[in-house]
């Protein structure tokens, strides 16, 4: 690319030029008609900013915490699997540039590089497993017992992936890895998606979940994970007040309002459009985090403005990889961090605490004309 990127936006452009066209495709897509892709990103246009001034903005601190550990803003990377097709060290760079700027990363649980190897890549790093519950639970159980062992925070459930959502570009494709990779965290081709087993015309992650994940848990499997391990537990892909209910009353430590980047089920809301739904709903009792169409400085205010205690980006940051490797994922990280510091002073917040539910506002007349 010629021009230095300028928004997160450009980063993409960058990747479509790089990437090969099927793991382009597979980064990018929504399920069905990508209806609620483009909602990820428009609902936060709907949003309003309604900014106080004069409040001495020359300092600004974004420092707050998750889960009970510090991070330095409130902005943390999202579990995107398979980062190697991005970029040669794909997880074990996200990591690492996650740590120099001084937030955390998720873990797919379908990484193309091991829990152990992401852990000894960045000693001290920040980092949280996320979590499919397969059929088979020893294989889950050892994710969760190894994730803990390697020194990881939390563990984020995906809630919202009985089965994979259409993705058609995936399914036009037959998407599988490249033959060089696989899943490292299983040892088997069963488990491993490696490209050694045939996926027949499907999409081969749709045939490889619907042969290894569990379509058949229920809230009574999160007390079955909180049984094996001791770290918090955060459900992932939550969007509505009831579901949010129940899963604090089943134990959960935190909520992750996600719709999968709009990957699962297409026609479902923006996910910031329901956040304060489901924030009303927990009472204060947990967390509540959001994921899902977080591209620039002021989504971040918004989100945290609606109740949001930090949102978790995904897409932006493999276009970051695809970029320049960790130095792709650090500038990715720097700009966001950057735009959404000047938001806050220009928004008379001098720290996270400053940010409340008035700063915004979904004004009908700007909801009508969209
Ligand atoms: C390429 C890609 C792979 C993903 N892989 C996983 C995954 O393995 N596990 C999971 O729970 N979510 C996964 N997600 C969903 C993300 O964790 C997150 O919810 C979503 O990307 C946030 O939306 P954004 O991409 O608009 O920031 C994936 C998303 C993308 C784009």
């Amino acid at each position: 690319m010629s021009a230095k990127p300028i928004c997160t936006n450009d980063f993409e452009k960058h990747a479509k030029e790089v990437l090969q066209r099927s793991v382009y495709d597979y980064y990018r897509s929504g399920a069905g008609d990508q209806q609620t892709l483009a909602d990820n990103e428009a609902a936060f246009r709907r949003l309003r900013l309604y900014p106080r001034m004069l409040r001495d903005v020359s300092v600004i601190d974004l420092s707050t915490s998750i889960l009970g550990q510090s991070i330095s803003m409130p902005i943390c990377v999202g579990a995107t699997a398979m980062q190697c097709m991005a970029h040669i060290e794909g997880e074990v760079a996200t990591m690492r540039a996650c740590r120099s700027v001084g937030t955390g990363m998720m873990l797919s649980s379908w990484a193309t590089s091991s829990i152990e190897q992401v852990a000894e890549a960045a000693p001290g790093g920040l980092r949280w497993m996320q979590l499919y519950i397969y059929k088979d639970r020893e294989v889950t159980r050892s994710l969760v017992q190894r994730a803990e062992a390697a020194g990881y925070r939390g563990i984020f459930l995906t809630v919202d992936t009985p089965y994979l959502g259409r993705r058609l570009d995936d399914v036009r494709n037959k998407f599988k890895l490249p033959p060089h990779l696989r899943m490292k965290n299983f040892q088997t081709a069963d488990l491993a998606f490696s490209s050694k087993k045939g996926y027949g015309e499907d999409s081969g992650l749709a045939v490889y979940v619907a042969q290894a994940i569990d379509p058949s848990i229920t809230w009574d499997d999160i007390e079955w994970l909180k049984g094996v391990t001791s770290l918090p537990v955060v459900a992932k892909g939550i969007l509505r007040a009831d579901d949010a209910r129940e899963a604090v009353k089943h134990g959960v430590d935190g909520i992750l309002v996600s719709n999968h980047g709009a990957r699962q089920l297409d026609g479902v809301p923006a996910t910031i459009d329901v956040l304060d739904e489901v924030v009303e709903a927990v009472e204060g009792k947990v967390e509540v985090f959001l994921d899902g169409g977080v591209r620039k400085g002021t989504d971040v205010l918004k989100a945290l403005a609606l109740g949001a205690k930090a949102v978790f980006v995904g897409r932006p940051i493999i276009w970051g990889l695809a970029y320049q490797g960790e130095e792709g994922v650090k500038e990715v990280l720097q700009m966001l961090t950057e735009e959404f510091k000047l938001a806050m002073a220009l928004a008379g917040c001098h720290s996270v605490k400053d940010i409340d539910r008035t700063l915004v506002r979904r004004d009908p007349f700007t909801v009508s004309r969209i």
